[in-house]
């Protein structure tokens, strides 16, 4: 599918489905599983795909094939709250939209801004299953996955702070929430997980591996200490994974703008030179 144009009204239109989906998410209180449509859109990206299907932040999740996939079970309702603001606001496409959801999601719960660009494709292909991690397995299968899509040791551990909030439910084999507030974007899965197991609270196998593998561990230390760093890592790796494979549409024309201005300062100074040169030369 084509790439949305990203005018003055296609902004216009994304400000208010922010400001609709701030109300929607307060009011049906889904900050985590909108948190979580928008990881699972994006995280089936392969950056190495040549001639199938590269996947990524690209709204293929709407797809029933793709949301019958195992690891995205319960993720329809998700989608069925992105339609509501799909049907005001029809122009935006839905790869926009799940990561749009994601971002406000981040926010509205008191975590860091992240910057948003708009102008990502929508695709009716979905990805093969099983590339969204498996919680059963450990570190070197989270690196298999995450490195697939080009992201690194530092992009696992701080994304995996996602947990800090909701739950998981009975349906993927775990259950319960990470945090004691599951409503709150913060750092306390990160001192969970030093914690060890605080009765209640849901340790996944690749949780653990954050803590076991010591390169992990390093990250895991650090954000447990210190919310700021957290904070600002978690937003420039959050807005790398919305953007795996998407390049902005509006990068073209600031490159001729910025070409342009770079011509004609060069042509002035060599002016100014010039005749500064022929200045000198009437004086001698
Ligand atoms: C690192 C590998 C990851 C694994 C293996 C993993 C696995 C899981 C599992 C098993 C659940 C429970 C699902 C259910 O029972 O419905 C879950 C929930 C969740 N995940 Fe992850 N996840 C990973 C990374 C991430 C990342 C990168 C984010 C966000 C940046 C994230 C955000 C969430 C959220 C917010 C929930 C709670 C959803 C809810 O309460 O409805 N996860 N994850």
């Amino acid at each position: 599918m084509a790439a949305p144009i990203v005018n003055k009204e296609y902004l216009q239109e994304i400000e208010k489905a922010r400001r609709d989906l701030r109300a929607l998410i307060y009011s049906k209180n889904c900050a985590p599983i909108m948190l979580r449509v928008a990881w699972h859109d994006a995280g089936t990206y392969d950056a190495k795909t040549r001639n199938g299907i590269p996947g990524g932040p690209n709204g293929s999740i709407r797809n029933k094939v793709e949301l019958n996939h195992s690891a995205n079970k319960g993720l329809e309702t998700a989608v069925q709250i992105c339609e509501e603001v799909k049907a005001k606001h029809p122009k935006i496409t839905y790869a926009d939209l799940y990561q749009l959801a994601g971002v406000v999601a981040v926010e509205i719960t008191g975590g860091p801004s992240i910057n948003f660009v708009p102008g990502r494709k929508d695709s009716n292909q979905s990805p093969p299953e099983g590339r969204l991690p498996d919680a059963k397995l450990g570190a070197s299968h989270l690196r298999e996955v995450f490195y697939r899509m080009g992201l690194s040791d530092k992009d696992i551990v701080v994304l995996s702070g996602g947990h800090t909030l909701g739950k998981a439910n009975k349906r993927s084999g775990f259950e319960g929430p990470w945090t004691k507030e599951p409503w709150k974007f913060d750092n306390s899965y990160f001192v969970e997980l030093l914690e060890g197991q605080t009765e209640g609270l849901l340790q996944l196998p690749t949780d653990k591996a954050l803590v076991e593998d010591p390169v992990f561990h390093r990250y895991v230390e650090l954000y447990a200490k210190d919310n700021d760093a957290f904070f600002r890592d978690y937003a420039v790796s959050h807005k790398k994974l919305s953007e795996l494979g998407f390049t902005q549409p509006s990068s073209a024309p600031k490159v001729l703008v910025t070409l342009t201005i770079a011509a004609i300062i060069a042509a002035l100074v060599y002016d100014k030179c010039k005749s500064f040169v022929q200045d000198m030369k009437t004086l001698v």
